[in-house]
């Protein structure tokens, strides 16, 4: 079979990369992918969803795989749904679960799934005198879509009222911080839990951990991800029941409940772990990135089947299997680099996930040989005089693998001191605390 994987980043890679390997497909393009990943997969400039449904038309494809939340939230599943082709996501109403942390967030305390204590707000003045009101620290989180980087966790209310200002009056995420959810911090054990769901049955998937903070030790800002690793020390039978019972399965089936929509695809939950309850901070529509490049490559079932399992609604009839394997991603990024303009510097780029510069040559890839490391491809571009360049605030993910978790971590940080290009920074810690 020929499939289509829409994303241009490194989980959009480490999925084309898990079809490429798949018995049952005989091509994979990947839309509109990278110069990274056009190394292995062919890939195709398409951006819009009606651009990706003309693609899929002109190639033929028998199934497309959606990466991204915002082709889901723009209504790719039913654009494709109704041209007939076999597509994996949820439709645009069930994309809301990701769409609006306040549509999820009352949806979770209507039906008894675990959350913080929260507020929603329009009205800034309305936020900052609830934030005065409460007696513990908060987050702050724009309602809309922001990249991973809309959620602003305060110590106390000074930052708090900063963070208001940032979404509510600059707009720093436009239109997605016109309403904020207020909550109550949490401090416990954070894991991301993935399921794959037909809308009646889940199959869950192993347990991936994620690096939100831009810096070692988990300070500064958040981002998309700084890297990643799986299996998580929590990972089992025990946990996978518990977040089924009380977050994953309530909210397909609520969802499903109050809206008649059913939900199919992957629901990804962040949740909080205290005192052994999973606090849902965050639901997702689709694969975390970098949680995907760790989690895929366990993955020995092959994911068309799995696929068409949702599409036809069969899901609960195999089991999904996984292999014992550590893997862990550390994501090179784009740090602080000088801003020239007409040979002459005009001060800082900051780097990711603020500012950061882009055009710069990557070197050493073709020094990494090293079976046990992949090197999974996210802002990276072909420029015809200097080869790849930096295009993306993460640029690469260097994934190792091994027997326990330091193995796969040394893996990856051997091989991560082999790339370089100006201004590359990574965390250090990545995978090194809990084994
Ligand atoms: P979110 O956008 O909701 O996933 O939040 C991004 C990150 O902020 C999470 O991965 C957590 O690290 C952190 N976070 C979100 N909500 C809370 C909370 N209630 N308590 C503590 N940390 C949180
Ligand atoms: N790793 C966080 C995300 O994909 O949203």
């Amino acid at each position: 079979m020929k499939v289509l994987v829409v994303d241009s980043g490194g989980r959009g890679h480490a999925i084309a990369w898990q079809f490429k390997n798949d018995p049952n497909v005989r091509e994979v393009i990947c839309a509109p992918g990278n110069a990274g990943i056009a190394r292995e997969i062919r890939c195709e400039n398409a951006r819009a969803n009606e651009e990706f449904l003309e693609l899929a038309k002109r190639e033929k494809v028998d199934i497309v795989f959606v990466g991204p939340e915002s082709p889901l939230t723009n209504g790719i599943v039913d654009l494709f749904t109704a041209e007939k082709i076999p597509i994996v996501g949820p439709q645009k109403s069930a994309a809301i679960l990701e769409g609006s942390k306040a549509y999820t967030k009352l949806l979770c305390r209507d039906i008894g799934v675990p959350v913080a204590e929260f507020e929603v707000f329009d009205d800034p003045e309305k936020a900052k005198d609830y934030v005065g009101a409460v007696k513990y620290p908060v987050v702050v989180k724009a309602d809309g879509l922001a990249q991973g980087k809309g959620s602003i966790v305060c110590s106390d209310t000074e930052e708090a009222f900063h963070a208001i200002h940032h979404l509510m009056v600059e707009m720093a995420f436009g239109d997605a911080g016109r309403k904020v959810v207020i909550e109550k911090r949490l401090y416990g054990t954070e894991i991301s839990f993935f399921v794959f769901t037909d809308g009646e049955s889940l199959a869950s998937m192993p347990v991936a951990q994620d690096y939100k903070r831009a810096y070692d030790n988990d300070e500064g800002a958040n981002t998309g991800g700084m890297g990643s690793y799986s299996p998580h020390r929590l990972e089992g039978e025990e946990l996978a029941k518990l977040v089924c019972e009380k977050v994953s399965m309530p909210l397909i089936q609520g969802f499903k409940e109050k809206q008649e929509v059913p939900y199919r695809g992957i629901l990804y939950t962040g949740l909080m772990l205290v005192d052994g309850i999973p606090y849902l901070l965050e639901a997702n529509v689709r694969f975390g990135d970098p949680e995907a490049q760790v989690i895929l490559p366990r993955l020995k079932t092959p994911l068309s089947d799995i696929s068409f399992q949702i599409i036809n609604g069969v899901l609960g009839e195999k089991r999904v299997e996984w292999s014992p394997d550590y893997y862990c991603d550390v994501v090179a990024a784009a740090g602080r680099t000088r801003q020239m303009k007409g040979g002459k510097s005009k001060g800082w780029y900051p780097g990711y996930p603020a500012r950061y510069g882009k055009g710069y040559p990557i070197s050493g890839l073709e020094t990494i040989d090293d079976p046990d490391c992949r090197i999974f491809f996210a802002g990276v571009s072909n420029s015809a005089t200097k080869g790849f360049v930096t295009d993306g605030g993460r640029v690469l993910h260097i994934v190792g693998r091994g027997n326990t978790l330091s193995a796969a971590r040394d893996v990856a940080y051997r091989n991560i001191e082999k790339v370089h290009f100006e201004g590359i920074r990574y965390r250090t810690d990545i995978g090194r605390e809990k084994e």
